[in-house]
């Protein structure tokens, strides 16, 4: 039997994808920003945001000098803000502390914000074609399989068992293909759901599917139930259309992204508003509620609409607030459930 790497490398040759866009030329600032879009989205959605902010900042210096609105902006509705938020300081730290030349180590990739051993692997493998291992969610489930490693990978005693695998797997020669066609077997063949098996180069070795146990690794999280909350937000609306944002602190969630006012009262404006003297003016409406899941709750949102007359309009514009026009696409970052309630707003006009 040939090994693990050997079969691997000569399934991707025939059958990986060879074609995504940041392959096509393989830098370390194109292969770390994409890692990053992945980490947590699927490659179709990532594409088209991976050329739009490529198109926007083609290069770590660009990125490194932009406003963090305009990057939060490009990173609307692809979710997980705080890897925004982190990539723009790594760029910054690129730029700063490395001369705008990515560190060519483990050690030294680490180092910067957002770079976890797995990303800091495949930066170093695919655009360095330095030896490191990977292990993303592919590469756990096709690892977890192959080698029947039980256990919830979330523990750290199944993460090592299987840390230990993608060293010993992982090639001298080739390793970029052999990074990329790991996570292409994973994400085509070894799937979570149905994996086809009867395609596989690794199945005549894999122990899960001699015992027919695909669906057993890895194993699962021990589930708990998700907490439900609930939030209001006050959607100031003035006669010219134009509605209130506030921008969220860094820290939390949607930190740093542009909000409606929000407020765990239905009756209450939020201090903020208060502060500045917004006044209650037409009375309220309730829109439709809007369910948002996190990855630690599930939230309620309640916008309420206050449409504010004459004497109200002239709440003050602090650093923090701004009146945006929900027609008029902006370059702020916002959260889904707003953008979801912009576009409301503009059909009921
Ligand atoms: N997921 C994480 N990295 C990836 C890559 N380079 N190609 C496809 N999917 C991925």
């Amino acid at each position: 039997m040939t090994s693990f790497s050997t079969r691997l490398l000569d399934w991707f040759d025939h059958h990986g994808r060879h074609d995504l866009p940041w392959q096509k030329s393989k830098t370390p600032y194109r292969v770390w920003l994409s890692e990053i879009m992945l980490q947590q989205t699927q490659v179709q959605t990532v594409i088209p945001y991976f050329e739009k902010f490529l198109e926007r900042f083609p290069s770590v210096d660009t990125l490194a000098a932009a406003a963090e609105d305009d990057v939060l902006h490009l990173w609307t509705g692809l979710g997980y803000y705080a890897r925004a938020r982190n990539l723009h300081r790594a760029a910054k730290l690129v730029v700063s502390e490395y001369q705008g030349q990515f560190p060519a180590t483990l050690e030294g990739l680490l180092q910067l914000p957002g770079i976890g051993r797995s990303t800091a692997g495949a930066i170093l493998s695919l655009a360095m074609d330095t030896r490191a291992p990977i292990l993303d969610g592919n590469v756990k489930r096709v690892l977890a399989r192959h080698n029947a490693v039980s256990g919830w990978p979330g523990t750290a005693k199944t993460l090592n068992k299987l840390w230990l695998l993608a060293e010993e797997y992982t090639p001298t020669d080739r390793v970029a293909d052999y990074t990329q066609g790991i996570m292409d077997l994973g994400a085509t063949l070894c799937t979570r759901g149905t994996p086809r098996c009867q395609d596989c180069p690794l199945a005549d070795t894999c122990r899960a599917h001699s015992r027919s146990e695909q669906a057993q690794f890895p194993g699962k999280k021990p589930r708990k139930a998700l907490p439900e909350r609930e939030t209001y937000f006050v959607i100031l609306q003035r006669r010219d259309g134009s509605v209130l944002l506030e921008k969220r602190p860094d820290q939390g969630i949607w930190g740093g992204l542009w909000c409606f006012p929000e407020t765990p009262h239905d009756n209450n404006l939020p201090a903020s508003l208060a502060a500045i003297g917004a006044l209650a003016g037409i009375p309220p409406v309730t829109l439709d509620p809007i369910k948002h899941s996190f990855s630690h709750y599930r939230l309620t949102i309640r916008p309420i609409l206050r449409q504010i007359n004459r004497a109200t309009e002239g709440v003050a514009e602090v650093n923090c607030l701004r009146w945006v026009d929900p027609r008029k696409p902006t370059n702020m970052g916002l959260p889904a459930p707003v953008t979801q309630i912009l576009k409301t707003l503009v059909l009921q006009q």
